[in-house]
């Protein structure tokens, strides 16, 4: 069982496959309406969260950055567009999110800057202290081993170099909470039935984040970890969260 956790919450219930495995299945099979349900159950703030997200590495100007569990690549092209990097590599260890990737990546014409790779964040394919900064958007949260995650994360990059992490986080106060549960618990899995193959995938959602370290307890964990200088940046009331670690 992953650390910090009080227990393991996997997408499907009825298999005896590794969290990995589900979690590599499921996004397979949402790949195709991911980026649509995103911004849709969002209301298109997932893209004002990602850029001041990406805005934390302003100052830094990484010129090689490591986009980890990309997806379909939105934080990565973020990256692209506010930070112009040399390079930006994506791994994940889903083919299916990655393919969409690819064919976003080639229509927008972006091949000699971002490259996507399947890989996973606990035994990444690259050398140690290779990466100016290394990113994560709403990913960590479904790492297997989170700490191992985070600590092959600080391995490849270099001294010095940053950290961003996005990830949901848990709302404290009235009513936000209230709100941001009943949203979660109710709204998303319904929209998720409806537009999505696969139901379970948006039940598994607010099941994930609430097992989840969010705020101070994932801060302790990135210190444990060995990042220094972390920093918790809440958005919308709690709603999200930017975790900041220089190594
Ligand atoms: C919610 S999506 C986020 C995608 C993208 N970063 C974005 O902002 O839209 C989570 C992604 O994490 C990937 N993932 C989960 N565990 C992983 C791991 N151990 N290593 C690499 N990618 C992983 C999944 O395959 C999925 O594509």
């Amino acid at each position: 069982m992953p650390q910090h956790m009080s227990k393991t919450i996997t997408p499907y219930q009825d298999t005896d496959a590794t969290k990995k495995e589900q979690v590599a299945d499921m996004f397979n099979n949402i790949a195709k309406t991911y980026d649509f349900l995103n911004h849709f159950m969002s209301l298109g703030i997932d893209i004002i969260w990602r850029k001041k997200a990406i805005n934390e590495l302003k100052k830094d100007k990484p010129s090689k950055i490591l986009d980890v569990a990309t997806g379909t690549g939105d934080f990565a092209f973020e990256a692209l567009g506010i930070l112009k990097p040399n390079k930006i590599i994506g791994v994940d260890i889903s083919q299916g999110m990655l393919d969409i990737a690819q064919q976003k990546i080639e229509k927008r014409g972006l091949s000699d800057h971002f490259a996507v790779k399947l890989g996973d964040s606990e035994k990444l394919p690259f050398d140690d202290n290779d990466f100016d900064a290394v990113t994560v958007a709403y990913g960590v949260r479904n790492f297997e081993n989170l700490e191992s995650g985070l600590a092959d994360m600080l391995r490849v990059l270099r001294p010095g170099g940053k950290v961003v992490i996005l990830e949901f986080s848990k709302p404290k106060a009235f009513p936000v909470k209230q709100l941001y549960n009943f949203y979660f618990n109710y709204i998303t899995p319904g929209i998720g039935k409806l537009f999505s193959k696969d139901a379970r995938a948006y039940s598994y959602l607010p099941e994930s984040v609430a097992a989840f370290p969010a705020g101070k307890d994932f801060v302790a964990l990135m210190d444990k970890v060995g990042y220094k200088n972390t920093k918790n940046r809440p958005l919308a009331f709690g709603i999200c969260s930017i975790y900041t670690g220089v190594k």
